[in-house]
């Protein structure tokens, strides 16, 4: 690891709190020289570290730094053997993990990342995935399930956002059917995962779980495009915030995979379901319907009721309100 990067994880460490010149450099056993070095490189990249004279050097309190130090501090016990990396940036994390996949990695590898370029969303669009206010993660899995099962694993992820998001933040997380996470209206979280075939069974091969999280408002605000619909969970920045919250997903999913056979996260889900009992619009293609929203049931097919009575369960599409 370069000395900048061992720095930052000194102060990261001991946010808020003034570390010397002297300090620093016996621990990482070199030059103070080299330290401030370090230091003036970070502030350059953007890292809010004051300098002191007699004092030292201290990073902010309110600092969020994605990493893997500090996503293990919030990991469950049985969870710290996951082989998790953890980057800055990277094309998308599912597309990484897809290659893994490929190669033959086994189920539980996860890639996190602070930004991505080439953020992929549902029905062929890009997530936008700017830089130091996200968190985009991707888990790789191996069920033994059928493909029309892969939904449930979106699912049982939208409700560990759900249950992360509200333990960090004390607001209440709906979903809109069939995976996005909404906090007053906004759109805080998308899912989408993408699923490899077994051509001899049918069933799954692999399946890539990516979740993205709109953790704070973006530099510049979201684009145009999704003005009206994104939105961040905090307002402002936050010690440690997405390094818990990536934490406590990956708790709360790996729990309710180890479940999975029970859908153990059918109740959660339904409870957090927007807009049962609305009158909603179903969208395909260019089209929509009215409907009356009736539910979603255990195989989280939305119910839904047609102005001319008639009913009906889909599996997979987009509503509006
Ligand atoms: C959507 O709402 O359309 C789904 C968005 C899913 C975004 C996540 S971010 C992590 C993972 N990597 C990607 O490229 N996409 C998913």
């Amino acid at each position: 690891m370069a000395i900048k990067d061992k720095v930052l994880e000194l102060l990261d460490d001991n946010k808020g709190k003034y570390l010397s010149g002297e300090q620093l450099a016996d621990t990482l056993g070199c030059t103070r020289g080299a330290v401030w070095k370090a230091v003036k490189a970070l502030q350059e990249n953007g890292y809010p570290i004051s300098a002191v004279t007699n004092k030292g050097y201290s990073l902010d309190e309110n600092t969020d730094i994605l990493s893997l130090a500090g996503i293990k501090k919030y990991l469950d016990p049985d969870r710290q053997g996951l082989e998790i990396e953890v980057y800055k940036e990277v094309s998308s994390t599912n597309l990484v993990l897809k290659d893994y996949a490929n190669q033959g990695v086994p189920e539980g590898r996860i890639v996190i990342a602070g930004m991505q370029t080439q953020g992929r969303g549902r029905l062929g669009r890009s997530f936008f995935s700017p830089s130091d206010s996200g968190l985009y993660m991707s888990i790789l899995l191996r069920p033994d399930m059928a493909a029309a099962d892969a939904v449930k694993i979106t699912t049982a992820a939208a409700v560990s956002v759900a249950l992360a998001v509200e333990k960090v933040s004390d607001q209440k997380p709906d979903i809109k059917w069939v995976n996005d996470i909404y906090i007053n209206g906004r759109k805080i979280c998308g899912i989408l995962t993408e699923a490899s075939f077994s051509m001899e069974n049918g069933g799954l091969d692999y399946a890539v779980l990516g979740i993205g999280v709109n953790t704070y408002e973006p530099e510049g605000g979201f684009p145009e495009a999704i003005r009206d619909i994104a939105g961040p969970i905090f307002h402002e920045r936050k010690s440690d915030m997405r390094n818990k919250i990536a934490a406590e997903i990956i708790n709360n999913f790996m729990r309710l995979y180890d479940s999975f056979e029970e859908n153990s996260f059918y109740p959660e889900y339904r409870k957090r379901l927007l807009w049962v009992g609305e009158k909603i619009n179903v969208i395909r293609g260019s089209e929509k319907t009215p409907a009356t929203m009736l539910g979603a049931d255990e195989d989280c097919r939305l119910h839904v009721r047609y102005e001319d009575g008639r009913e009906e369960y889909i599996s997979s599409g987009e509503i509006s309100i």
